[in-house]
């Protein structure tokens, strides 16, 4: 029989919430710190758990307890782009299973259920904008219990707001359920973060730090002279790096995401033996300008005219035009990166973001940086964790949780143009 529930008082979640906070802070005088962390700030559902220690970078270093995650780009491939209200609704249907996969990697499927019935129904109301993802998480809540966490972090911004709010909306759920304060983390630190990692260790390197932040939504170069400060020194003022590889994808007829697609034809290219197109050049946007901004929607104008004056177009018409245009990326990246490492004597750089997967941007830069003689250290992340995923938001969490940097569910919203600084 239905059990019959008392009305729900308006804000009853996040006045109940906030009493658990208070009593739940102590968890970071503790030795380790269980993070859960929760990514959905564009086509990826991402659940990681790591089991984290020490400061960094000294005395730091984290376990991978799980670390899962559903990509819709399948889905979102029919379409040549990433739809806001498509996403939102894969990571409804993801959430509850990506979770069930880490927490099965972390071998913590078997704790007995132990969420009291009023309190999974009080959920209803965090999630009344996501009906199926409150009947999963009632589902999950009722066969299994709180696994052995002491904070969840979240993706606040940047990134497409109806998919971040459901992840928000989700980790706000689970907190509360659970009795855990959340971190809200950006999107674009956590890709710094991993990138400063060596396996299970921090990376030692010095300041003053530049990174180059190179996604689908972001092409920025940032200084630190400490850890987790920033400043922008430039930024895209169009398209971002990693939308413009995806747009002359679509433009050459390749499935989205076009990184992947255009890095693979333009290695063909080069192991043909070819250093640049037989069909013509592109531009190189910005390149000289005296600022650190960019400009990316000049080259896919310059590669739909190409790909107009060649029809019909062939494969290898399609090697050329990929060659081209990342070597015309690369040369404008790295440009700009090095001309900051001068400025500003950088002792280390950092690449995050998708993009950093791609080989020839690797290989170019780390070349660069040999043959102009700078001593600057380059780190990048592994090419599989230079995409989206959750283990660089429980990082990103981790060190915010060590600077106490823990919110009020209610003060947790979703930020689309969230910026590092
Ligand atoms: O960081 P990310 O996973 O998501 C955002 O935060 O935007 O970056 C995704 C972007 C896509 O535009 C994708 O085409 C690009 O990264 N990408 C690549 C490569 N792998 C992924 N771009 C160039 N070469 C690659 N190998
Ligand atoms: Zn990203």
């Amino acid at each position: 029989m239905r059990k019959i529930l008392p009305p729900r008082r308006a804000h009853s979640f996040s006045i109940r919430h906030e009493k658990w906070m208070n009593r739940r802070l102590w968890v970071i005088t503790r030795r380790t710190m269980n993070i859960l962390a929760i990514e959905t700030s564009c086509d990826e559902t991402a659940i990681a758990l790591i089991e984290a220690r020490g400061s960094f970078p000294e005395s730091f270093s984290c376990t991978v307890l799980g670390n899962s995650l559903l990509s819709q780009a399948q889905m979102h491939a029919e379409f040549g782009g990433v739809f806001p209200n498509v996403a939102k609704r894969e990571h409804q249907h993801a959430l509850v299973p990506v979770l069930q996969e880490t927490l099965r990697q972390a071998k913590l499927l078997d704790t007995p259920a132990d969420t009291p019935e009023n309190v999974i129904s009080e959920l209803e109301s965090a999630l009344e904008r996501e009906p199926e993802l409150f009947l999963n998480l009632a589902q999950f809540l009722r066969s299994i219990g709180k696994p052995p966490i002491d904070a969840i972090a979240v993706t606040h911004g940047p990134g497409l707001e109806p998919a971040l709010w459901v992840g928000i909306n989700f980790a706000k759920a689970l907190a509360y359920a659970w009795h855990v304060p959340l971190i809200p983390v950006n999107h674009m630190e956590g890709h710094i973060v991993l990138s400063a990692m060596n396996h299970d260790r921090a990376a030692r390197f010095d300041m003053p730090l530049v990174s180059l932040l190179i996604s689908g939504g972001h092409t920025e170069l940032v200084l630190s002279h400490s850890w987790l400060e920033y400043r922008l020194l430039g930024q895209t003022r169009d398209d971002a790096v990693g939308e413009a590889f995806d747009k002359v994808a679509r433009l050459m007829g390749l499935p989205y995401p076009g990184g992947p697609q255009i890095s693979k034809l333009a290695a063909a290219a080069r192991a043909e033996g070819h250093e640049s197109s037989a069909f013509g050049a592109l531009p190189r946007p910005m390149m000289t300008t005296p600022d650190y901004d960019f400009s990316f929607s000049g080259i896919k104008t310059a590669v739909r005219r190409m790909v107009e004056r060649l029809q019909p177009l062939t494969d290898e018409h399609k090697r050329h035009i990929a060659l081209e245009f990342e070597n015309a990326v690369a040369e404008v990246l790295i440009h700009k990166t090095l001309k900051a490492i001068e400025e500003f004597e950088a002792a280390t750089i950092i690449v995050g973001g998708g993009v950093s997967a791609n080989e020839h941007i690797r290989t170019q830069l780390a070349r660069s940086i040999k043959d102009y003689g700078y001593q600057t250290k380059l780190l990048i992340p592994p090419p599989d964790l230079a995409t989206d995923n959750a283990l660089m938001i429980a990082l990103a969490g981790y060190f915010r949780a060590e600077m106490k940097q823990f919110a009020d569910p209610k003060d947790i919203v979703a930020r689309g143009n969230l910026a590092l600084a």
